[in-house]
C-alpha cells in the first residue's frame, strides 16, 4: 500500500517541475500564464504527464501535483494560446485543479507512490511572485486563512481526489502569519498528513518577514492559541528552494531550537534548488549569475542526509529538489539514498 511508504525513514521527492518544463521541453511562461506549471493542466497536458513520469521513474517516492501556483484569480487571468475570449471561471478552475491529482497518481504507472498536493504560498500566485519577499500588500492573517481554506476546500470537497492525496504540501511560506493560518486550516482536517516548507532567502537565519527560527518552530509545532483539543501537528517541516550551502546551518538552528524548547521534531523535508550560484530574478523572469559549482548537487545532498541521520533529531527525512533540479538530479539522488542503506 502506498500509505505505508509514509513510514520510510528516507523518502525521495521529485524535482523542479517549472524549470524542467522550460529547460527540457521548451515551455515558455510569461504574464499570459500566471499559473506557471499549473497552466499545463489546461494546455500541454501530455508534456506535464511526461515530466511527472520522468520524475517517478527516476525514483521519486513522492510526486507533487502541478498546483503550486494555482489560484482562482490565476485561472481567471490566464490567456489561452488558441483563443483570447472567456476567462476561466470557478467551476472550470476547480476541474483543472482536481485533474492534477489524477495526473500525479498516473505518473507512477501502477507502482506504489505517494501523491502530495502542492499548495504554494499566497505570494506564489501574485505577479511578479512574492513568496521570497512576503510582500503581500494589505493581506492579513485572516485573509491568508481564507485564501488557503478556499483553495484546499476544492480538494477536500471531492471525495475521490481527497482519497488519492496522501499528503498536503504547503510550500515556500515566507511569513509567520501565513504559517499560522495554514496550521489553523489543517486543524480542521484531522486525518491528512501535511508538511510546511519555508524559504530563507536572506543571509540572516530568519524568514523574509524577520521571524526568528525559535518563533517559527514554536508556531509550527505547538498547538495554535485557543487551539484544537486534538492538535494536528505537521508530519514534516522544512525548507524549500533555498541555496544548498545554507541548508546545514539552518537545520542545525532548527535542531538547537527544538532542544532548547524541548519540542520533538517531526520529519524534515528538504528541497533546495539545483541552481548552484545562480539566482532567479523575478523582474527579468530569468536565472542570472555565474554558475561554477564545486560539488555535484546529489553529493551535497548525500552529505546533508548523512549528517542529519547521524544526529538523529528528526523522525525521518524527505529529500528532493526545486528550481533547476531535473529528473537526472533525482535519479542521482535516488542512487545516493539507496547506497546509504
Ligand atoms: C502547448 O500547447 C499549445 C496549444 O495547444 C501549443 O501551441 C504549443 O506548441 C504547446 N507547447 C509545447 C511546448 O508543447
Ligand atoms: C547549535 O548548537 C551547537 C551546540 O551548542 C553549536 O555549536 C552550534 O553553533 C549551534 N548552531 C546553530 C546554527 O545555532
Ligand atoms: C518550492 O517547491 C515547489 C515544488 O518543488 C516548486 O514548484 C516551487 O517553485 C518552489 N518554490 C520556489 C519559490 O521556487
Amino acid at each position: 500500500m502506498a500509505k505505508e511508504l509514509l513510514d520510510k525513514p528516507i523518502l525521495v521527492l521529485d524535482g523542479g517541475l517549472g524549470t524542467t518544463l522550460e529547460d527540457e521541453h521548451g515551455i515558455k511562461f510569461s504574464f499570459k500564464t500566471p499559473l506557471w506549471s499549473s497552466h499545463l493542466l489546461i494546455e500541454n497536458t501530455s508534456t506535464l504527464r511526461k515530466v511527472q513520469q520522468d520524475f517517478a521513474s527516476a525514483g521519486a517516492d513522492i510526486i507533487l501535483t502541478a498546483t503550486y501556483q494555482s489560484s482562482f484569480d490565476g485561472f481567471e487571468n490566464t490567456k489561452m494560446s488558441n483563443k483570447d475570449d472567456d476567462s476561466i471561471g470557478l467551476e472550470e478552475a476547480r476541474k483543472y485543479m482536481l485533474s492534477a491529482v489524477d495526473l500525479a497518481r498516473e505518473a507512477f504507472v501502477g507502482r506504489p507512490g505517494l501523491v502530495a498536493l502542492s499548495l504554494g504560498a499566497y505570494g506564489a500566485t501574485m505577479i511578479p511572485s512574492t513568496e521570497y519577499s512576503g510582500a503581500y500588500g494589505p493581506m492579513n492573517g485572516d485573509d491568508l486563512f481564507k485564501f488557503h481554506m478556499d483553495r484546499i476546500s476544492t480538494f477536500q470537497d471531492n471525495q475521490k481526489a481527497w482519497q488519492e492525496i496522501d499528503l498536503v504540501a504547503f510550500e515556500t511560506l515566507p511569513r509567520i502569519d501565513e504559517v499560522r493560518a495554514v496550521v489553523n486550516v489543517m486543524q480542521t482536517t484531522a486525518n491528512k498528513p501535511y508538511w510546511i516548507s519555508c524559504v530563507f532567502p536572506n543571509d540572516d537565519r530568519c524568514l523574509p518577514d524577520g521571524t526568528t527560527i525559535d518563533e517559527l518552530i514554536e508556531s509550527l509545532l505547538l498547538p495554535p492559541k485557543g487551539g484544537a483539543r486534538h492538535h494536528h501537528q505537521p508530519w514534516a517541516i522544512g525548507i524549500n528552494c533555498t541555496k544548498i550551502h545554507k541548508i546545514s546551518k539552518l537545520i542545525n538552528a532548527f535542531e538547537n531550537t527544538s532542544k532548547r524548547s524541548s519540542l520533538d521534531l517531526p520529519r524534515l523535508v528538504l528541497y533546495p534548488d539545483g541552481a548552484g550560484n545562480q539566482v532567479y530574478d523575478t523582474k527579468l523572469q530569468q536565472w542570472v549569475g555565474d554558475n561554477s559549482d564545486q560539488k555535484p548537487w546529489d553529493l551535497q545532498m548525500a552529505d546533508i542526509i548523512q549528517e542529519v541521520t547521524q544526529r538523529g533529531a528528526w523522525k525521518g527525512i524527505v529529500v528532493g529538489g526545486c528550481c533547476k533540479t531535473t529528473p537526472y538530479h533525482i535519479q542521482q539522488l535516488r542512487k545516493r539514498v539507496d547506497a546509504l542503506k
